[in-house]
């Protein structure tokens, strides 16, 4: 019996090992150096806080957000920058089109925002480089965004 038990504990301490390894190397290789980069949720948060101040404030957006919760828009946005970021989070909220759909969000509505996020980005120091690919991931987006005919 004691021989037996003895037997399987290089089995279970593999096993053991191999789940190890399979949990640490999941997150160690999860590639969140953007999300670092912006400061982790606090630093996605302060840009998405000066980001709708902008937009709020633009006479090329403001109107679309009339009778809009921005308080729930904006939790749904740090949740998908997060998740874009590769960061720890789960997006709760609709797709781009179902999300926009029926606003009239035109081509030069959309560059507006996009202007906005990059003064919202570059006041709170956001590197050159993390700017950059949180754009080209946001980008595409335009395609589900805008109204088109
Ligand atoms: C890449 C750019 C954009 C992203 C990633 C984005 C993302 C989002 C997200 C995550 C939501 C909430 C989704 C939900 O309600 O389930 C939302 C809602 C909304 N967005 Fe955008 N958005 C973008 C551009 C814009 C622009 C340029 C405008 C207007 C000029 C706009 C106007 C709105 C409005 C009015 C809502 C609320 C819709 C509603 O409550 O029914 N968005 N957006």
């Amino acid at each position: 019996m004691l021989v037996l038990t003895r037997s399987r504990l290089p089995i279970r301490c593999a096993l053991a090992v191999s789940a190890l390894i399979a949990t640490c190397s999941s997150s160690a290789f999860a590639d969140d150096s953007l999300y670092r980069q912006f400061g982790g949720k606090a630093g996605i948060e302060h840009v998405i806080d000066d980001f709708y101040d902008r937009m709020l404030d633009d006479p090329r957006t403001k109107t679309f957000f009339d009778g809009a919760s921005i308080p729930r828009i904006e939790k749904l946005l740090n949740q998908q920058f997060c998740v874009l970021m590769g960061g720890p989070c789960v997006y709760t909220g609709r797709s781009m089109r179902r999300a926009h759909e029926g606003l009239g969000i035109d081509g030069k509505a959309f560059a507006a925002g996009i202007e906005d996020l990059k003064l919202a980005m570059a006041k709170n120091h956001i590197p050159a480089d993390a700017q950059k690919k949180l754009l080209s991931k946001l980008m595409p987006m335009a395609h589900d965004i805008e109204d088109r005919p």
